[in-house]
């Protein structure tokens, strides 16, 4: 079976890692402009964030420049996205997935009306992606929350978050009504691995952390749920999916003591999905709440919207998979995206030590559709490598191309056991500033970008050798890998 004629392929990008401009024509503080520099310093420990408390926000509040918070400068995508948008139309794209920036459009959150300059923004972006074909994926909320939401409310904890958010996409939808596909939170699952990057919340403000978590997940289910119906009421021929962080895990060993650790890891990554797309709480979650002894407020009423609001397909991340044990003292640790898990002894890991697994896409690919029978996309896959720029400004990144040659073969081999796939968009099509570390020198792009982890550099952009690789298995709907 061949990929559909329409395969939706691109690469995906987020506001806060490429735009920079901070502090221009009125943006606010988001989340990811108090996001500290992080050397890569432990593979073993570096999925976890910067320890986020009211001390260090207030100094990144003080700052007044772009030093030790590189998302603040991203890669000066704000003033050069005509000239990346040249580059992905070089490379064939169909499909650019972007997040829009809440504090442009609401630079505290609690605006009642948007800040204009921040909305045209957005309209010169759609209307140059437009002149190349390329239909924008709009991620509503990619890491890049209103930092005024965060300190004033702990985010998400509070319900009122739900009314702010859901103005902002309002108004999204009325202004950017070309936009064909919605995506409305980046890798929601991931509140309960990093609250303050998804949610908002200041883990000191919570008195319990778990409890806040899930009450930050309810709420941006309810959020999701409420702009999911809008969007195909105002929209009807827009669709709107969910995006997960597929975190396949594997049991250490067939000791079925191990198998139930891995099980109870891959209950938790479905959760999510589970209720974007059923429109209900699994069971198996429910009964975690009251074992953990966590007070979820739920009411009838929200559960009517989160059941009305049901997605029409399920997109998602893919980098590594995980491992699991019952005792995990059993196993040597490694990195990965946004977690830290068992290094499976069979598989090889990146610079960062996230677990190199191509296969691992096909298994996910096969479990997403065989449990929700509905069109997947994967809207996120890549490698973060320490790129060399060399004189003559090329970059040889032959195992770049190496990794995205297995997992597409794998994707491949999903789709021709019958999975439904509408599409692939790789992270990050032009090197950017990385989420976990916010490290430049961890790079993803088929494009690089001359810029080092303090912002020197002169920000051009050169094509490595593998930008000409993806336009040509673009050129051929992936025939030719
Ligand atoms: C995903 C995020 O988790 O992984 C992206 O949606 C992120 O925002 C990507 O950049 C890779 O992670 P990192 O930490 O290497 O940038």
């Amino acid at each position: 079976m061949e990929l559909r004629k329409d395969f939706l392929w691109g690469g995906a990008v987020a506001a806060n890692q490429v735009e920079g401009a901070w502090n221009v024509d009125e943006k606010g503080l988001s989340v990811a402009d108090v996001a500290m520099y992080r050397s890569n310093v432990d593979v073993k420990n570096y999925a976890k964030q910067v320890e986020i408390n009211s001390e260090n926000i207030q100094r990144a509040i003080d700052t007044k420049t772009a030093n030790d918070y590189p998302k603040r400068r991203g890669v000066d995508g704000y003033n050069r996205y005509k000239e990346d948008f040249a580059l992905y139309a070089e490379m064939g794209f169909k499909v650019l997935r972007l997040s829009i920036a809440w504090t442009r459009l609401y630079p505290t959150g609690e605006e009642l009306e948007p800040n204009t300059a921040g909305v045209k923004y957005y309209k010169k972006v759609f209307a140059e992606l437009k002149k190349y074909n390329i239909e924008p994926i709009v991620t509503l909320s990619h890491y890049e929350m209103p930092l005024n939401l965060a300190v004033k409310y702990n985010g998400w904890v509070d319900k009122k978050v739900v009314d702010y958010f859901v103005r902002f996409c309002k108004t999204c939808i009325i202004e950017y009504p070309e936009v064909k596909y919605w995506l409305t939170f980046n890798e929601i699952d991931s509140v309960t691995r990093h609250p303050f990057t998804s949610a908002g919340i200041i883990p000191e403000k919570s008195k319990n952390l778990e409890q806040d978590e899930y009450q930050a997940l309810h709420y941006q289910f309810l959020a999701s749920a409420t702009v999911t119906k809008m969007i195909h009421e105002m929209l009807p021929e827009a669709q709107v999916g969910c995006m997960l962080t597929k975190l396949t895990d594997y049991p250490s060993t067939c000791n079925p003591e191990d198998i139930l650790a891995s099980f109870n890891s891959n209950t938790l990554n479905y959760f999510c999905a589970d209720v974007q797309v059923k429109g209900e709480y699994p069971i198996l979650i429910l009964n975690f709440f009251k074992q953990h002894k966590l007070n979820i407020k739920i009411t009838p009423e929200e559960m009517l919207i989160i059941s009305e609001g049901t997605v029409d397909f399920i997109s998602f991340s893919y980098y590594m998979s995980l491992v699991s044990a019952a005792d995990e003292s059993s196993l040597e640790m490694t990195s990965g995206n946004t977690v830290i898990s068992g290094k499976n002894p069979y598989l090889e890991t990146t610079e960062w030590g996230w677990t190199v697994d191509p296969l691992g896409l096909q298994i996910s690919l096969l479990q997403l559709y065989d449990r929700y029978q509905k069109p997947l996309f994967i809207v996120e896959n890549g490698i973060g490598a320490a790129d060399i720029l060399n004189d003559d400004n090329t970059i040889h990144d032959d195992y770049r191309i190496t990794y995205f040659k297995n997992h597409l073969h794998e994707m491949k081999e999903a789709v021709e056991k019958g999975v439904d796939l509408m599409g692939y968009t790789s992270w990050g099509p032009i090197d950017l500033v990385s989420a976990a570390t916010s490290q430049m020198s961890k790079r993803y792009g088929f494009i690089y970008v001359d810029a080092d982890d303090d912002g020197n550099g002169t920000y051009n952009r050169y094509r490595k050798d593998s930008f000409g690789w993806y336009k040509h298995v673009i050129e051929t709907n992936g025939a030719e890998l």
